[in-house]
């Protein structure tokens, strides 16, 4: 990922220096695991696409799931000092800062995606689909239900997975169907969005799982679900039934795998390889 985050970091150079650039910085380069710009690229390779034509839109992801991190880490939301092994965008810089840094990573986000060299009507699509999976019918929404289960005494499994769908399953699906839009696959696209949320869920009930059997130390973040008595599958389920659930969507992401048309080992590799992640 090295000529990617060369990338990345060019987008920056004819900024105005400020401390709300600094701070955006700070938090897209603290070493992030670049997952969702991972996704997008191999899916390209699998399709036979050179991958440096979705850089742009995998370096928007990549803003835009930053700053949805920094608002999450602020004390109005899970309140966490730690993060990407570094402290939080707000400890290092103050709360104002880190608000802005949100609001300067998701706008540049978008003028980014806009560099994309592709076709002008999937251009547009490309813009379209970053607004929807991260705005209040995608992520935005998730956090929204998230903040709204703290308050619910009676959670049930069904409002906690489609919470997990909304906050961390629609910017992980977003690569992927990116990838068929740049692609120019229809067929594929709605397969590609179905497996990211499959993929997306999962890695969030991997990340629950973690929050209560990890460290810090090797997450590189506050793991603060428990203080902040956050219903999670977890807390819901027990431990064993979280990993049962876990395991149980591995064979539907295979099958969605199948179906798609090209030729996929680096994304499958990259796949598996988040099935048993530590961090
Ligand atoms: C963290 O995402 C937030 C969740 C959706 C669980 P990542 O685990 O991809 O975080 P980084 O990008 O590597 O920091
Ligand atoms: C985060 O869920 C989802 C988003 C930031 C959209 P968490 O609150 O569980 O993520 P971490 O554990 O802080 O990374
Ligand atoms: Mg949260
Ligand atoms: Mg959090
Ligand atoms: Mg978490």
């Amino acid at each position: 990922m090295d000529r990617f985050d060369a990338y990345l970091h060019s987008l920056f150079q004819d900024d105005i220096p400020s401390t709300v650039l600094e701070a955006m910085q700070y938090s897209l380069f603290a070493g992030g695991k670049r997952v969702r710009p991972q996704l997008l690229l191999l899916a390209l390779e699998g399709y036979g696409i050179d991958p440096k034509l979705g850089y742009p839109m995998a370096a928007a992801i990549e803003m835009i799931h930053t700053y949805s991190l920094i608002h999450d880490d602020l004390p109005a939301m899970d309140d966490d000092d730690l993060r990407r092994g570094k402290p939080t965008c707000h400890k290092q810089f103050s709360e104002a800062s880190a608000i802005l840094a949100g609001d300067g990573l998701l706008t540049k986000a978008f003028y980014t995606a806009s560099l994309s060299k592709v076709d002008p009507s999937i251009q547009v699509e490309l813009i379209q689909a970053l607004s929807q999976y991260a705005g209040c019918d995608g992520m935005i929404y998730g956090q929204c239900l998230d903040i709204q289960e703290e308050s619910d005494p009676d959670p049930t499994l069904e409002k906690l997975i489609e919470v997990d769908l909304y906050k961390t399953g629609k910017l992980i699906a977003l690569p992927l169907a990116a990838a068929a839009l740049i692609a120019n696959h229809p067929e594929d696209r709605k397969i590609m969005n179905e497996l990211g949320e499959a993929i997306g869920i999962q890695f969030q009930i991997q990340d629950d799982i973690l929050d209560a059997t990890s460290n810090e130390e090797s997450m590189g973040k506050s793991l603060s679900d428990a203080e902040n008595e956050k219903a999670t599958v977890v807390s819901l389920l027990t431990l064993e039934k979280a990993k049962e659930l876990e395991a149980a969507y591995t064979k539907s992401i295979h099958e969605l795998l199948s179906k798609l048309h090209g030729d996929f080992g680096a994304l499958k590799k990259l796949i598996a390889a988040l099935e048993t992640r530590t961090h």
